[in-house]
């Protein structure tokens, strides 16, 4: 049974999660705010931020709008991007987001990706202590591949916790996750969150078009998407969408929650009129037809094991 995860309202989360990495950033307050009520009026519950987005302006928007209904609300953050994953790091980065937030407790807090360099005993001690302490709900981790997740998890159960969330990127373009991520997540039932649904923007079909965003400003980006087989893949995926009458975003976004492991899409924008076809996904009817045509567009990775000729 995959982990239900509530609002301290009591209130199951949302299908889809609300990323607020722009806040601050390519979205102002203004656009942000506007973002904030469009994702609310839709029914989203759950936002995801981290402790270093936009230099503290994504926790700093996230808190000022998400304040005043803090209980019907569930707050995601990480911490642990940089500086690694040890006792001190985490409860420092943890307080500069309290102070960010103007909130004193998050209902998730995701460790940003895998430290190898600091015992996991020392990481999932300090979160349980932080959960015992009522300042987290939730452990989640990030980036991580499924033997780190397990290995947390076995530290965790030690200490009478658990990890109850994960983060992985997964889109049409990226799909590693479906190897090994998402069965261990159906195992454990662990609640799957998934970042980047639209492979930064690719998938919304605008770089054909010449149009400019995140892909030609990021040189990170680029090189995580900008490939021959990825634009070949997001120009099929428009064409598709073209002839269905809906916006590439709206299926990009709709695939990616159509996984059994039942990936809840981070979905992000910078203004509402972007964010549309996004939140058009919540509801989208997905098709077993249209599933296999969607994921037909590109590569499916290979299977986690290599005895394939019995498969
Ligand atoms: N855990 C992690 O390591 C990690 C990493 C990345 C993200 N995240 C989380 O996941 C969330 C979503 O990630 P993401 O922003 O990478 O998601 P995404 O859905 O792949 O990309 C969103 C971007 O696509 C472009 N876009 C969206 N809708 C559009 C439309 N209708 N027309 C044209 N362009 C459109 C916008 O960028 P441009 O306008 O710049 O083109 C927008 O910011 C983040 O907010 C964050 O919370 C987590």
């Amino acid at each position: 049974m995959t982990q239900t995860l509530r609002t301290l309202s009591g209130t199951p989360v949302s299908t889809l999660t609300f990323g607020t990495m722009q806040f601050g950033g390519a979205a102002d307050e203004a656009a942000s705010r506007a973002m904030y009520d469009a994702a609310r009026a839709a029914g989203v519950t759950h936002f995801d931020t981290a402790v270093g987005y936009t230099d503290g302006a994504s926790e700093t928007l996230t808190g000022i709008f998400a304040r005043p209904e803090r209980e019907e609300v569930f707050l995601a953050t990480k911490v642990a991007f940089d500086g690694g994953a040890g006792r001190a790091n985490i409860r420092a980065q943890f307080d500069t987001s309290r102070r960010q937030l103007g909130i004193d407790w998050v209902d998730l807090l995701y460790i940003h990706r895998w430290d190898g360099d600091t015992p996991s005993e020392e990481t999932f001690s300090t979160l349980a202590e932080m959960q015992d302490q009522g300042l987290i709900r939730h452990i989640g981790v990030s980036n991580y591949a499924a033997w780190q997740v397990m290995k947390a998890q076995s530290i965790a159960r030690t200490l009478g916790t658990r990890i109850d969330a994960i983060q992985p990127m997964y889109s049409l373009v990226k799909r590693q996750a479906e190897v090994e991520i998402f069965p261990m997540a159906q195992d454990q039932g662990i609640s799957v969150h998934a970042y980047s649904p639209l492979g930064g923007g690719l998938l919304t079909g605008k770089y054909a078009r010449g149009e400019v965003g995140r892909l030609t400003e990021s040189e990170m980006y680029r090189q995580r998407y900008d490939t021959d087989w990825m634009r070949r893949a997001a120009q099929a995926l428009t064409d598709l969408a073209a002839e269905l009458g809906t916006h590439p975003a709206t299926l990009a976004v709709a695939w990616t929650a159509a996984h059994p492991a039942q990936p809840s899409p981070i979905i992000s924008a910078r203004s509402v009129a972007q964010l549309a076809p996004s939140l058009a996904a919540q509801g989208y009817a997905m098709t077993p037809d249209l599933y296999a045509r969607l994921s037909a567009l590109g590569p499916a990775p290979p299977p986690a094991t290599d005895r394939l000729e019995e498969a």
